[in-house]
């Protein structure tokens, strides 16, 4: 039975995770919950899987949380709030797993005490890969802690890099969607809408990252957290616009075979894989080989996504400007969505705030924090 720490518990990343455990009774159980600022969602879990703790983002939030909980006679629950309360929930002695799905670098904290307490992490948060992966897979290595991608691309990857050796690896090609604007003529950016770039066409996801698959920085990011999970240089990874989102990524290995992984576009398949690894517990998430008709598979167009750029080139820089490039990023589509900005003022607030940024290594978490507030504060003032 494995006990499961589960961070952003109300998110679209924490519920699947949670229906994968209704699903696996004898496999899997909570022990933690970490929550934002959900208030109803959290007490319905917290009332329905009885952790052993329960977090939410802030002291009044955890207050009303005691509250309802004593008003349905739910006891035995501990409500903690805040950084310390993920980190609590991250940390808890009774868990054996931790899911990391808390968007945004809100995360990174308890994401690395769980590997400092030797946790194994299941990964979905791509925003701590790209803000501290230097740190992080440092901390794993030493602490021989595995960390295992959710993330759906870098979980095929994962599982095609089961037969093959790292000297073997000559490139990762991840597959990107294209999002809703994949053919959008250039001269219509500037007037696209909030609600047209919450449309995926594939997938139904939180708000940042579907802003961000629409800009394609999520892919950007994506590129990032494979140089990281994977070791290998920015140079190994090309992205391929496959608007089927079936195939979910490939590793083509030096002697010129490619392996992919096809499955149901899903998040419960690479959650499950993720908890499960190294074992493959039979589901019901199946692929339906015979319907599918044919795959495209296309080069990125980075004229109109101008952020696949600015990734890579934040990927060859390291530290600062992955941190940077996250930060600016969350600050740019945050004013989008309360239409401060266009939709083309997402990749010139990023790369402006790239250019002032300097090449610095962050040794610590402390001072990825004080990087990503930095590069926060320089693209709020850009857009003030
Ligand atoms: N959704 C996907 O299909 C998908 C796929 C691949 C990777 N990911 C990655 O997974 C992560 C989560 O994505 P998502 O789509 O699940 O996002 P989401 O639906 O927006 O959920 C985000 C979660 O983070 C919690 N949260 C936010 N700020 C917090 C804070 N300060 N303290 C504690 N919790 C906080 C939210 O709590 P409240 O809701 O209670 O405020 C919620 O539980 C992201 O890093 C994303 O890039 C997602």
């Amino acid at each position: 039975m494995k006990r499961l720490a589960i961070l952003g518990s109300t998110g679209s990343i924490g519920q699947s995770t949670l229906s994968i455990v209704e699903q696996f009774p004898e496999r899997y159980a909570v022990a933690a919950l970490a929550c934002g600022r959900n208030l109803n969602e959290a007490f319905v879990q917290a009332a329905r899987w009885r952790p052993k703790v329960a977090s939410m983002a802030t002291e009044e939030l955890a207050d009303r949380l005691v509250a309802r909980l004593r008003d349905a006679g739910v006891t035995g629950i501990e409500v903690v709030h805040g950084t310390q309360g993920t980190v609590a929930c991250s940390t808890l002695p009774e868990a054996d797993f931790v899911v990391s799905a808390i968007v945004g670098v809100a995360g990174l904290e308890a994401t690395h005490a769980a590997i400092l307490a030797g946790k194994p992490v299941g990964l979905a948060n791509k925003e701590c890969m790209v803000a501290a992966g230097e740190i992080l897979t440092q901390a794993a290595h030493e602490h021989k802690v595995p960390i295992l991608p959710i993330d759906s691309e870098h979980n095929a990857v994962h599982q095609c890099l089961r037969v093959g050796t790292h000297a073997e690896i000559k490139t990762i090609w991840l597959t990107a969607s294209g999002g809703p604007f994949r053919q959008t003529p250039l001269e219509q950016f500037a007037s696209i809408t909030p609600e047209q770039a919450l449309k995926h066409p594939t997938w139904v996801m939180g708000r940042r990252i579907t802003i961000d698959s629409a800009t394609m920085l999520n892919k950007g990011l994506e590129i990032i957290e494979a140089c990281r999970l994977f070791d290998v240089r920015p140079s190994q990874v090309r992205v391929t616009v496959h608007p089927q989102s079936t195939v979910h990524s490939l590793v083509e290995y030096v002697d010129g075979s490619i392996l992919a992984q096809i499955s149901v576009t899903d998040m419960r398949l690479p959650i499950l894989y993720a908890l499960a690894y190294p074992e493959r517990p039979a589901s019901n998430l199946t692929f339906d080989l015979a319907a599918l008709r044919h795959l495209d598979f296309e080069e990125p167009d980075f004229e109109r996504f101008p952020c696949l750029r600015l990734a890579f080139e934040a990927a060859e820089k390291g530290g600062a400007h992955c941190i940077a490039l996250n930060a600016a990023d969350e600050v740019a589509v945050e004013a989008f969505l309360e239409r401060r900005i266009p939709f083309t003022g997402i990749p010139r607030t990023i790369e402006e705030v790239l250019a002032s940024t300097p090449e610095v290594h962050p040794a610590t978490i402390a001072e990825v924090l004080a990087t990503d507030q930095e590069a926060r504060q320089s693209a709020r003032a850009l857009l003030t």
